[in-house]
């Protein structure tokens, strides 16, 4: 499991500590940026992003819930994040953007809404990186798991068949059902809630990483 925290459910007034929690216990930070249109809230940008950047090693998960996602991922290539993921329903120009982004020498991903169907990626896979599969509907965190999405990530990793596409999954992820998503299909999962409440982040994140590994053991077993 690669584990993506999702900055927006940390607290965003002292993020330095949070940072050093997440020093060397997570592989990327995954950064919510919504634009108060294509989802109802607004959260943070490019300028925030890059601000946060200059305080981590962690590589960055730019997660765009914006309209229009042409007019805003070049905002990102200046932060070689590792990788500009936009959202299908926003754009009728997937295939330039995602070969925009890779020509920049960043991963390319798409997400997709909890109804959008898997249909949206035909004639997307092999322009991209990194498939994210949303599990609650975007704008907010805390919200609870949409069980199809299950299924869901265990078509998309028969459609990927062996090209090297990374599958994430974002929304209502904890301990408890963590490891039923990573044997779906799932290889990074994006936590906020779980990573962040109550604020033991080390202790959270322990937690996450126990219930990942008793479901790899069940794999083997089974
Ligand atoms: C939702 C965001 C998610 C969210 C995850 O719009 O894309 O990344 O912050 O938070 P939890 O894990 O609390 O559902
Ligand atoms: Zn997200």
């Amino acid at each position: 499991m690669d584990l993506s925290p999702s900055i927006l459910a940390a607290d965003l007034t002292d993020l330095k500590a949070s940072l050093n929690d997440l020093e060397g216990r997570v592989e990327y930070l995954h950064m919510d940026v919504m634009d108060g249109h294509f989802v109802p809230t607004l959260s943070f940008g490019e300028l925030y992003t890059k601000l946060l950047k200059q305080h981590t090693d962690i590589p960055l998960d730019v997660h765009l819930m914006v309209s229009q996602p042409e007019k805003e991922v070049p905002k990102y290539f200046p932060l070689e994040p590792a990788n500009i993921t936009f959202h299908v329903e926003a754009t009728d120009f997937g295939v330039r953007l995602a070969r925009e982004i890779r020509k920049n020498g960043i991963k390319a991903g798409v997400s997709l809404n909890p109804a959008t169907p898997l249909s949206s990626l035909d004639y997307l896979l092999d322009e991209i990186d990194l498939v994210l599969i949303m599990s609650v509907e975007p704008g907010f965190y805390g919200q609870s798991f949409i069980e199809s999405s299950l299924s869901k990530i265990q078509r998309l990793r028969d459609l990927i068949g062996d090209r090297d596409i990374t599958i994430e999954v974002d929304g209502g992820i904890d301990a408890s059902n963590v490891g039923e998503i990573l044997q779906a299909g799932a290889r990074r999962i994006v936590a906020g809630s779980a990573c962040f409440k109550g604020g033991d982040i080390p202790g959270n994140i322990a937690r996450l990483r126990d219930a990942a590994a008793v479901s790899v053991d069940t794999k083997h077993v089974s």
